[in-house]
């Protein structure tokens, strides 16, 4: 089992698609105690832009321990979703997970990261807020995260239609 000590040995590395494939049963099993998390095979596998070019695993020697997934929205890196296998928690994996990803949005050109999570997930939004994100105006049951080191101004908004999935609105300015 990977003790904290061993996350000294963290590395961050590419998750393509077929990766994603392989490590499913590992990665799908890192979010097992949060129910409001459970994802089908689709949702994990379903196509983004840019999304297996910006996905991240974590391992530890060969063990799965956490996991980004992104895509690309506007001018920023959408964060679907970070997670950490909840032996871990606490021991600065997902910050240094999210540190990274903002190298990688930065060396990419994009504006930041933008993320958001459920209101009632206040330790998540607490996590958010120390590493860095500003925080956006509430929207629909969701906290709007910005992490960005150039300070640009940012309007999100999530929008919903009858014939498509919700979304979200992105404007800079
Ligand atoms: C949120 C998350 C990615 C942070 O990763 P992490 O490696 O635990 O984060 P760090 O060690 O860098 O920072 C710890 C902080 O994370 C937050 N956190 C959120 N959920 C937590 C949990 N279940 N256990 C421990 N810390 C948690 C707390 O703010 C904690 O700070 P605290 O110890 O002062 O309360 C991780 O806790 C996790 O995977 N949670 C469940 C999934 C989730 O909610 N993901 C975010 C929504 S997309």
């Amino acid at each position: 089992m990977t003790t904290r000590q061993d996350t000294n040995d963290l590395s961050l590395q590419a998750l393509t698609k077929d990766r994603m494939t392989t490590l499913l049963p590992q990665i799908d099993g890192l979010a097992a105690d949060e129910p409001w998390m459970a994802w089908t095979p689709e949702n994990y596998l379903r196509e983004a832009p840019r999304k297996w070019e910006f996905s991240r695993v974590a391992i530890v020697g060969s063990q799965v321990v956490g996991y980004a997934i992104c895509s690309v929205r506007g001018r920023f890196m959408w964060l679907h979703r970070l997670v950490v296998g909840s032996d871990l928690r606490g021991a600065r994996v997902g910050a240094r997970m999210l540190s990274q990803l903002q190298d990688i949005a930065e060396a990419a050109g994009l504006q930041g990261i933008l993320l958001k999570t459920p209101l009632a997930n206040a330790r998540a939004i607490s996590f958010y807020q120390r590493e860095g994100c500003v925080r956006l105006p509430d929207n629909q049951g969701f906290a709007l995260l910005r992490l960005s080191r150039s300070g640009c101004r940012v309007l999100v908004g999530i929008f919903t239609s009858p014939t498509t999935s919700p979304g979200l609105a992105i404007s800079t300015r």
